[in-house]
């Protein structure tokens, strides 16, 4: 029997941080974890998914580069190495979560983790082995997997979800994705660059649904442009794999379609992993949706066991899974730890090009009333962008006209996941339109788009003309 004041279920970006703040904390700190120390981020999302991001577009680059007068001759991919790479990434940052939570005293246990009563758990280890944990205060944060349709029954070889869509055996010749969210779209961009036929077929009128719609849309041209065949307002039948491929059939613009690919994607959202945790031997409540119940503070309905992440629904961001996770180590400390409202977490889609967006999106104030002011500012017109040769895209900014106050900034181009956290930071210590303007950005750098954005609310953008009325 395992005695601890924290037990931490699940070690992705939520649970390994909590553990990680309760070991500094000086609390006595337990995590299990079934699979992947570092969780799915780290070992079949967002870092992963990054390393090919971040090779497809090398590889993109390779190939434009003779446009300014550097000529690769044979550039080519080796997917096995490319591969070995991208595991290598991530088992170092992995072996480094096993130092870290080490160095702060955090016991790890790996095995599949489920609460027998409101102090008390098991872990099963993959050699049967059952360790009993009594507990003070736990922590859930055991994630999300991929949501099913009808129709797109997964079977890892054809049609797959996001785990084997970042280890196919090859490039695919032809890709169908269903889904144009976060998932969806970065998985398009990047096998698109390699050389993929990639076709999306999405049921909403817009990709990345609840994205401001002016961004959406830009990115839309972009991954047209690039050769990706999108679909809106389209409805997926059915999938049905066979030796060689997969016939993926949807409805869109009132006519049937039939596409032939090697793999279908199905990237549609993802469920809160609820249910072998064991929630009714503690009488743990859920959400209508699915997620499990909790306050500001992260408490379930049964107050000493908390819940994070993935687990307690949208945003599901690895980044808003860590801030959980500190608060709920906080609130057990006796701090006065509590989650703020949500508008501050900033969003990243890694495409290519890449959207990031922190407040609300130009509709969004719109709806909450706000005397909307705007200011944009395109990437053609950045020397810094020019430079890099990326100048897709641009900045803008919404803001309150009466209280100046910044509500939102969206951008739609280079680097826009790096751009937008001082975005983030303007939100949350209030800054006005002005604060925006008026903070000396350096030259020449991509984050002068914020400024220049700033500026244009005003009229007084000094790198573009004022619009006609
Ligand atoms: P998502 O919720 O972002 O997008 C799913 C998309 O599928 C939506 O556009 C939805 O309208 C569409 N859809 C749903 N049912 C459909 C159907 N039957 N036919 C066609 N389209 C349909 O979910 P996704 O992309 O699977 O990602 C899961 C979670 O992971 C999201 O919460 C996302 O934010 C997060 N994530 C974040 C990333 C990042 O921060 N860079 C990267 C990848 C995922």
């Amino acid at each position: 029997m395992r005695e601890v004041d924290v037990f931490v279920i699940g070690a992705g970006p939520g649970g390994y941080v909590a553990a990680i703040r309760c070991g500094q904390l000086g609390l006595k700190t337990l995590v299990a974890e079934r699979e992947w120390l570092g969780g799915v981020c780290n070992w079949v999302g967002c870092i992963p998914s990054k390393a090919l991001i971040s090779a497809s577009k090398l590889y993109r680059k390779a190939h434009e580069a003779s446009e300014i007068g550097i000529t690769f001759t044979g550039a080519q991919l080796d997917w096995g190495k490319l591969q070995a790479w991208k595991r290598q990434v991530t088992k170092k940052l992995s072996d480094g979560v096993g130092g870290l939570l080490k160095g702060n005293k955090v016991d790890l246990l790996m095995g599949t983790a489920k609460l027998t009563g409101k102090n008390s758990a098991e872990v099963r280890s993959g050699d049967g082995k059952v360790e009993q944990v009594r507990f003070k205060s736990c922590i859930l944060a055991a994630g999300s997997a991929p949501i099913e349709i009808p129709g797109f029954k997964p079977d890892g070889k054809r049609i797959i979800t996001s785990t084997e869509a970042l280890e196919l055996p090859g490039v695919p010749k032809r890709l169908v994705i269903i889904g144009a969210g976060a998932i969806g779209l970065e998985i398009a961009c990047f096998y698109r660059n390699f050389g993929s036929h990639v076709t999306v077929v999405e049921l909403m009128p817009q990709v990345l649904p609840g994205t401001d719609g002016e961004v959406a849309k830009t990115l839309h041209r972009y991954l047209t442009k690039r050769g990706i065949e999108v679909h809106l307002e389209a409805k997926a039948k059915s999938a049905t794999a066979s030796a060689t491929g997969v016939k993926v059939e949807f409805e869109a613009g009132g006519k049937p379609h039939v596409v032939e690919a090697d793999h279908c994607l199905v990237a549609v959202g993802r469920r809160a992993l609820t249910q072998a945790l064991g929630l009714d031997a503690a009488g743990i409540q859920l959400h209508e949706k699915g997620w499990v119940r909790v306050n500001e503070r992260l408490q379930t309905n049964v107050q000493h066991v908390y819940a994070i992440g993935d687990l307690v629904g949208p945003p599901q961001l690895a980044h808003k899974a860590s801030k959980e996770g500190l608060v709920a180590a906080e609130v057990i400390a006796g701090k006065k730890g509590a989650m703020r409202d949500f508008v501050t977490v900033p969003g990243v889609i890694f495409t290519d090009p890449e959207v990031a967006t922190a407040g609300l999106s130009e509709e969004d104030a719109r709806k909450a009333n706000h005397d909307v002011g705007v200011g944009k500012f395109p990437f053609t017109a950045s020397g810094r962008a020019l430079t890099a040769m990326e100048t897709e895209g641009f900045a803008k900014v919404v803001f309150d006209k009466k209280t100046r106050l910044v509500l939102g900034v969206h951008i739609v181009g280079p680097e826009a996941s790096d751009l937008i956290s001082e975005a983030a930071l303007a939100l949350e210590m209030g800054a006005t339109v002005e604060d925006l303007a008026w903070t000396v950005h350096p030259h020449p750098t991509l984050g002068e788009a914020l400024c220049e954005a700033a500026e244009d609310a005003e009229g007084l953008g000094i790198h573009t003309l004022k619009r006609a009325a």
